[in-house]
């Protein structure tokens, strides 16, 4: 908007000051609000994506089909499934390996005796965890919302979903001329090496299988952990996002990451990466593009904003204009919005 002021400003002030007959026909004829192609300081110069994190999983549960199908709905254009893997090598989607902070797993009585202490990247955690339930066991939990604040008015009424189902949902859009791109994360693909298992080769099969390629869905793959997206590099050329955590919890996990030495098509950042607690730019996103990669920034919320922002919208504004290539948001409705009304 404001190019288009600035456009028609100089419009009018070439008229008064030279009025020659043409030029005063051609301001005649011009649409008031003639369309300026917005410029934008991504690595493409493409318009930003706006990923749904972990669906609208700001109006509904995480990982649910309403979460999923009104993220679609609003526009955004790719959802993120969080997978992890049940005991029988089924993919789900859940943020966190353990179960209790979205499912109603803790009011199961039969599953009582699943809750045990695990030595996590971040320390040790008591919960139930998904990798000791069979799928079948799974269905019987229902998906809560996490955070306080939202509404809990959906608790307790959803399934947990496959990683097919939610690829069936994009499916299902790109059959009706809608196209929606997943950005898939994998999470704690190294506890699945420790005992044996793989992440990788299921969520490549899975996605051969269902023929996303041929169907057109854009796809990234996501994880924290290096070695499993050198493993995925070696065996598909889906583009991979290398996600960053902040400074101390790289050093808790044994990170050391050097923008320089990451081999993905991209980084996906903590907002902290990209602005000051002022609000403030750092150079993280010019550095990042001088390097080639794309910086996709987690996570905007609209009832959590962050530091030096007054609003979500703000907060937007501020990456668009920084010139992310992408952002995680559990409210894609107003990344919309805003990044639709630059
Ligand atoms: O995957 C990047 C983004 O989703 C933020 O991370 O912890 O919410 O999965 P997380
Ligand atoms: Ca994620």
């Amino acid at each position: 908007m404001k190019k288009l002021l600035a456009a028609s400003v100089l419009i009018l002030s070439a008229c008064a000051s030279a009025p020659a007959p043409e030029a005063r026909t051609v301001a005649a004829v011009a649409p008031a609000e003639a369309p300026v192609a917005k410029t934008w300081n991504t690595l493409t110069g493409e318009r930003p994506i706006v990923i749904a994190h972990r669906g609208a999983s700001g109006l509904y549960p995480e990982h649910t089909i309403l979460a999923y199908k009104t993220a679609i709905a609003q526009g955004a254009d790719f959802i993120e499934p969080d997978l992890v893997m049940t005991s029988d090598g089924v993919l789900i989607a859940r943020h966190d390996l353990y179960l209790s902070a979205t499912t109603d797993v803790a009011d199961h009585p039969e599953f009582a005796d699943r809750k045990k202490v695990r030595q996590t990247p971040l320390g040790e955690h008591e919960d139930w965890w998904a990798d000791d339930f069979t799928f079948a066991e799974i269905q019987t939990l229902k998906a809560r919302q996490q955070f306080e604040g939202r509404s809990m008015e959906y608790n307790d009424q959803m399934d947990i979903m496959t990683f097919d189902e939610i690829m069936d949902l994009v499916l299902a859009e790109a059959a009706n001329g809608h196209i929606v791109g997943l950005h898939v994360e994998a999470k704690w693909p190294g506890h699945y090496t420790e005992i044996g298992k793989s992440l990788a080769d299921p969520i490549l099969n899975a996605m051969k299988a269902k023929g996303l390629k041929e169907a057109g869905i854009p796809v990234f793959i996501q994880c924290f952990e290096p070695p499993f997206l050198a493993d995925v590099a070696t065996k598909s050329d889906i583009p991979l996002i290398q996600n960053l955590v902040g400074a101390p919890y790289a050093a808790m996990m044994g990170l050391d990451y050097k923008l320089e030495d990451i081999p993905t098509a991209g980084v996906g950042a903590d907002v902290s990466y990209v602005f000051n607690k002022d609000g403030t730019r750092t150079d993280f996103v010019d550095r990042a593009h001088a390097l080639g990669l794309l910086v996709h920034v987690y996570t905007v919320r609209d009832d959590r904003p962050d530091p030096g922002f007054a609003d979500s919208r703000a907060e937007f504004r501020a990456l668009f204009d920084a010139g992310i290539d992408g952002v995680w948001t559990d409210f894609p409705a107003t990344a919309v919005e805003v990044r639709n009304a630059e």
